[in-house]
């Protein structure tokens, strides 16, 4: 007779339910160091082990993408999920000159929809408000990815070099996204994430996104600052 009609029976199974979960964090963990050590020394960026993280660098990461791959004359289409006050997607805009460049953000404006790490549910809130940027390239959609993402994408025109900038910071939101970009990547694509060393939920998200489609895609490792906290990826 199998174990688990006892376990259910009994209830035992909350208490390993319990006890287990700290190895499940570890594994995960474990699981992220491996990433690190397998593309230690690779990308055109990498400052692995650097003492001095800072919020700085991540556009270090994004400058250096744009020069390595030349993409600052060529139409793009940029595209962020998690916007906030918009301070990537300003940076995008003011490099990228080529008038047919796409630069769209996906925003509930209303801050995170969980909590995520030390952070409170709302936290990242702009009152509702998209941020300003006079440029007619640049536009917002307002509202839960859930409910906006899907239908949005189907009206973009994905010829041109994407790059997709995944900063929504939670496992939820990062996964549903990923899975929501599938049917639009193509290869030479970019894709960055903000919080990749936030392993149980970026990591944890492009894990489980790349085990559900990694036979189709490769993911090129392009770079990582602040300790794999912004990673960038290229398809091929
Ligand atoms: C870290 S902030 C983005 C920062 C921004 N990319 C920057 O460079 O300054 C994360 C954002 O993700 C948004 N977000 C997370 N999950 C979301 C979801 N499911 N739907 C809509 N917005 C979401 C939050 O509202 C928040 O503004």
């Amino acid at each position: 007779m199998p174990i688990h009609p006892l376990l259910v029976k009994t209830k035992l199974y909350k208490l390993i339910l319990f006890l287990t979960k700290p190895f499940n964090k570890v594994y995960t963990y474990m699981t992220f160091l491996d990433y690190v050590s397998v593309n230690r020394n690779h990308g055109f960026i990498n400052d692995y082990y650097n003492k001095k993280a800072n919020y700085k660098n991540r556009f270090q990461l994004h400058e250096t993408l744009q020069q390595k791959m030349e993409i600052t004359q060529k139409p793009i289409n940029y595209l962020e999920f998690g916007v906030a006050e918009g301070d990537m997607i300003k940076f995008w805009v003011s490099k990228n000159i080529h008038k047919d460049s796409l630069f769209l953000g996906f925003d509930s404006f209303e801050g995170l929809p969980e909590s995520w790490e030390n952070k409170k549910r709302g936290h990242f809130a702009s009152a509702g408000n998209t941020p300003v940027i006079s440029d007619n390239r640049v536009s917002f959609v307002k509202g839960w990815f859930q409910d906006t993402v899907c239908m949005s994408l189907k009206s973009i025109d994905f010829s041109n070099q994407s790059v997709f900038h995944l900063d929504a910071d939670l496992f939820s939101s990062t996964l549903y996204v990923l899975f929501q970009i599938h049917q639009y990547i193509k290869k030479e694509d970019i894709i960055i994430f903000d919080e990749f060393s936030s392993f149980e939920h970026e990591f944890m998200a492009f894990e489980t996104f790349r085990k559900c489609v990694g036979k189709a895609w490769k993911f090129q490792f392009l770079g990582a600052v602040n300790n794999y906290k912004q990673v960038a990826l290229q398809i091929k």
